[in-house]
C-alpha cells in the first residue's frame, strides 16, 4: 500500500522542478496524478514517463475558467480530487523601486491569485465529501525579508495568510490546508544557468545545511501533508530550508562553519 493509495491529486506547475518531483513521488506512492502546467511538452513527457497513473492537463493557474474545466476533466478521468498541491510559481529579482506595477501584479497573479483560484476550484467538492488536503507552496521568502524580492516575497507572504484563512474556514469541514516553505532548491528557478549541484552548493555556504536542497526533499513534505499521516495538521507551516530562516553565521566566530 502506498502512502497515497486511492487518492487523486492535482499538482500545479507539475511539469518540471519541484512539481515534477512531487508528481513522480505521489504516483510512486499510489496516487493518480494530474500534472497541471502551461508547459505542454514537458508536462506530456513527464506523464508518459510516469505511465497510466499520470496525465497532463494544460492549466494556466491565473484563469478561473481553466480551473473550472480542469477539475471536471480530472474527475471524469480519475475520480474526485482528494489533494491539490498549489505549486506553480514564478520568480522576479528586481529592486523595489525598479519593480513596475505590471511586474508586481504579474507575480502576485501567478503565485497568489493562482493558489486562491485553485482552492476555490477544488474546495467545494472536498467539502461536499468531507475530506481533502490542500498544500500551498510558499517559501522562506514568505517568512522574512529579502532584497530584490518585493513582488515575490509579497506573494509568498500572501500565500501564508491565505493558507491560514483557508485552513480555518475549511478545516472544520474536513479539508486540511497547510503550507510548505522551501529554502533554496536546485531547480531552473534558482539554478537558471544549469550549474552543477556542487556549483550551486557554493551559494549556500552560509546556512547550516551548507548546500542547496533537492526538489525531492520538498516533495517529501508535500507527500506528508497530502497523506492521512498528517491528519491532525491544519494551517501548519512546514519549513524545508536547510536552516536558512534561522539566521546567518558570523563568519569565523565560534560555532560557524570552519571555526571552533
Ligand atoms: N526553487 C526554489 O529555490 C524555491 C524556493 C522556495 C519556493 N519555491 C516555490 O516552489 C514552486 C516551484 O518552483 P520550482 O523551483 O520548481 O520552479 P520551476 O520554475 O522549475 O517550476 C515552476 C513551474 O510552474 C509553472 N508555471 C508558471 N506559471 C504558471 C501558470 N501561470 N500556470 C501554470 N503553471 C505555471 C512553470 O511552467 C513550471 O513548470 C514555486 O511556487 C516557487 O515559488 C521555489
Amino acid at each position: 500500500m502506498g502512502r497515497l493509495s486511492g487518492k487523486v491529486a492535482i499538482i500545479t506547475g507539475g511539469a518540471r522542478g519541484m512539481g515534477a518531483a512531487t508528481s513522480r513521488l505521489f504516483a510512486a506512492e499510489g496516487a493518480k496524478v494530474a500534472i497541471a502546467d502551461v508547459l505542454d511538452d514537458a508536462g506530456a513527457a513527464l506523464a508518459a514517463e510516469i505511465g497510466s497513473a499520470a496525465r497532463f492537463y494544460r492549466l494556466d493557474v491565473t484563469s478561473e475558467d481553466a480551473w473550472a474545466q480542469i477539475v471536471g476533466k480530472v474527475e471524469a478521468d480519475f475520480g474526485p480530487v482528494d489533494v491539490l498541491v498549489n505549486n506553480a510559481g514564478i520568480l522576479l529579482f528586481k529592486s523595489l523601486l525598479e519593480t513596475s506595477l505590471e511586474d508586481y501584479e504579474r507575480v502576485l497573479k501567478v503565485n497568489l491569485v493562482g493558489e486562491f483560484l485553485g482552492i476555490k476550484a477544488v474546495a467545494p467538492g472536498m467539502v461536499a465529501r468531507g475530506k481533502g488536503s490542500i498544500v500551498n507552496i510558499s517559501s522562506v521568502d514568505g517568512m522574512k525579508g529579502a532584497n530584490g524580492l518585493a513582488a515575490y516575497a509579497s506573494s509568498k507572504w500572501g500565500v501564508r495568510g491565505l493558507t491560514r484563512v483557508a485552513a480555518m474556514e475549511l478545516g472544520h469541514r474536513g479539508v486540511r490546508v497547510n503550507s510548505v516553505h522551501p529554502g533554496g532548491v536546485d531547480t531552473i528557478m534558482t539554478n537558471h544557468d544549469g550549474g552543477s549541484r556542487d556549483e550551486v552548493n557554493q551559494r549556500f555556504g552560509n546556512i547550516p545545511a551548507q548546500r542547496v536542497g533537492g526538489p525531492e526533499e520538498i516533495a517529501a513534505a508535500s507527500l506528508f501533508l497530502a497523506s492521512d499521516e498528517s491528519s491532525y495538521m491544519i494551517g501548519s507551516e512546514i519549513v524545508v530550508d536547510g536552516g536558512m530562516v534561522l539566521g546567518h553565521y558570523y563568519a569565523g566566530m565560534p560555532g560557524a562553519p570552519g571555526a571552533r
